[in-house]
């Protein structure tokens, strides 16, 4: 039975008026956007109510948006921004293929990426701090020290069997079964995402990608002589499988390429059943799935997400990783499971690089094995999740009016979407006199849209990153 209370002659549920109090406390800035508040059982014995109060109260204040439940975890406090709208609108003549000419922009973004005089809020890459540094160095030279041969031999496609024997045990956790030999190791997630597109595609062959999608693979697309087709993509989940179907039926399409949890740049995860739904629609198509889940370690919650690979039973999809989000992106090291590609792809491998560098693909599978990745992950996806809250309410206070940004459960990218007014690629220039790069809406497009749309690395925390937030939202806001 819910409690009730009387508030100024009128009985308020007891479990709206904890919310209250506790909505009060958000507002006033004690509880702060990716704090956690007190668990359940504390607050029933600080407030003096029972516990089922306490859960009506933070149902209630789930349901306002106010605080989000992590499994495994508890409750913390919401960024407060309005969020990025769930269902892009475009009209079915959008959705044909696209030759890829990315032209300046993308020797504009490579150059200033180099720059180390910039801040770079452009890039999507880990923050240094959040990287288990000191660890990886000690292993890397116990592994040469321990096994100097190895260390300098090939490790020949499909590459280093520890490493692919830890990932083929990690990867259960995202319900694939997998042997070592379905793996084969890569030099980083593009390069996986490579093998994958040379081996499907023929020049002027089209590819299914998400809108917006990742720029570095337009960039892959384009320098492989490849059509993109953009398939609108929502923040909440993900690619529209209503538009692939659409697309699939109108065009000859020869992969996909998706990134089903954690997306860049848009943050979203698709549901487990949208995952299923999509690897069925592409095998009825016989089009095959390039799956990156580049991501999928960083959720907030403390589990994490399955894969579309999970479903697939015709070895349809060629799931692509990494660990350049969650341990050492200069370590290049990455991997495929190619499904019923795994032939072509060894071959591939063989012929482009040879193999990946062996004392890297070492290191990463000693601290996989016995170095505490889990906790690690465990401390990246907490400290994640702060900084992103951080960094939205930091939006929320500086953009302008009517901005909206998306509320990532996992990954460091935020997606912010600006009044109609403001043109990011002006905004860009000016931020780098300013001394920041960001990542402008249109490099995520083959077609240039998202023009008042920017992303942002959220990886990144402090009072100077949350100074340089401020100049981009004034710098913003006179455009308006
Ligand atoms: C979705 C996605 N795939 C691939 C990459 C690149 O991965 P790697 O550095 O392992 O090649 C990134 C990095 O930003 C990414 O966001």
């Amino acid at each position: 039975m819910t409690e009730t209370i009387e508030n100024a002659g009128r009985r308020t549920p007891l479990y709206e008026s904890v919310a209250n109090r506790i909505s009060y406390l958000v507002e006033e800035g004690t509880f702060r956007p990716g704090e956690k508040i007190p668990s359940i059982r504390s607050l029933s014995h600080q407030f003096g109510v029972s516990i089922n109060t306490i859960k009506q109260a933070y149902a209630y204040l789930e349901d306002r948006r106010v605080v989000e439940a992590r499994p495994q975890s508890g409750y913390f406090v919401c960024a407060r921004l309005p969020e990025v709208p769930v269902a892009p609108q475009v009209s079915k003549r959008e959705i044909s293929p696209t030759e890829v000419s990315l032209g300046d922009l993308s020797q504009m973004i490579l150059r200033d990426t180099m720059n180390p005089d910039l801040l770079q809020l452009g890039i999507s890459a880990p923050a240094m701090d959040m990287l288990p540094i000191e660890k990886l160095n000690r292993m890397i030279s116990s592994e040469l020290r321990r096994k100097p041969e190895q260390s300098m031999e090939y490790a020949v496609p499909p590459g280093n069997k520890r490493l692919r024997t830890q990932v083929a045990k990690r990867m259960l956790l995202a319900g694939c079964t997998l042997r070592p030999d379905e793996i084969v190791t890569t030099t980083g997630c593009m390069e996986a995402v490579f093998l994958a597109l040379k081996v499907l595609c023929r020049p002027g062959d089209t590819v299914a990608v998400e809108s917006p999608t990742f720029f570095n693979f337009l960039q892959l697309i384009e320098s492989l002589g490849l059509k993109a087709l953009e398939i609108p993509t929502s923040p909440a989940d993900g690619i529209s499988l209503e538009a692939l179907e659409y697309a699939l039926g109108q065009n000859r399409i020869s992969a996909c390429l998706v990134v089903s949890n954690f997306s860049n740049p848009l943050g979203s995860i698709m549901p487990d059943a949208r995952k299923q739904e999509m690897v069925e629609l592409l095998e009825r198509h016989d089009v095959p799935l390039i799956e990156d889940d580049i991501h999928g370690d960083i959720a907030f919650a403390n589990e994490r997400p399955l894969v579309a690979r999970s479903y697939d039973k015709e070895g349809n999809v060629l799931l692509c990783s990494s660990f350049s989000k969650t341990v050492a992106p200069g370590y290049r090291v990455g991997w495929i499971a190619p499904g019923r590609y795994q032939k072509e792809i060894e071959a591939l491998k063989m012929a482009v690089t040879v193999a990946s560098a062996s004392p890297t693909q070492m290191a990463v599978g000693q601290f996989l094995a016995n170095g505490g990745y889990e906790r690690h992950l465990r401390k990246l996806r907490r400290e994640s999740a702060t900084r992103v809250a951080r960094m939205s309410e930091a939006i929320g206070v500086y953009f302008p009016e009517g901005t909206k940004v998306t509320r990532p459960r996992g990954g460091f990218c935020l997606w912010v979407e600006m009044p109609a007014a403001v043109d990011s690629l002006k905004l860009y220039a000016e931020a780098v006199d300013s001394g920041i790069t960001i990542a402008p809406g249109p490099i995520f497009s083959a077609t240039g849209k998202f023009s008042n749309c920017i992303r942002l690395n959220a990886a990144l925390w402090s009072e100077k990153i949350e100074h340089a937030i401020k100049t981009l939202g004034e710098l913003a806001s006179r455009q308006v």
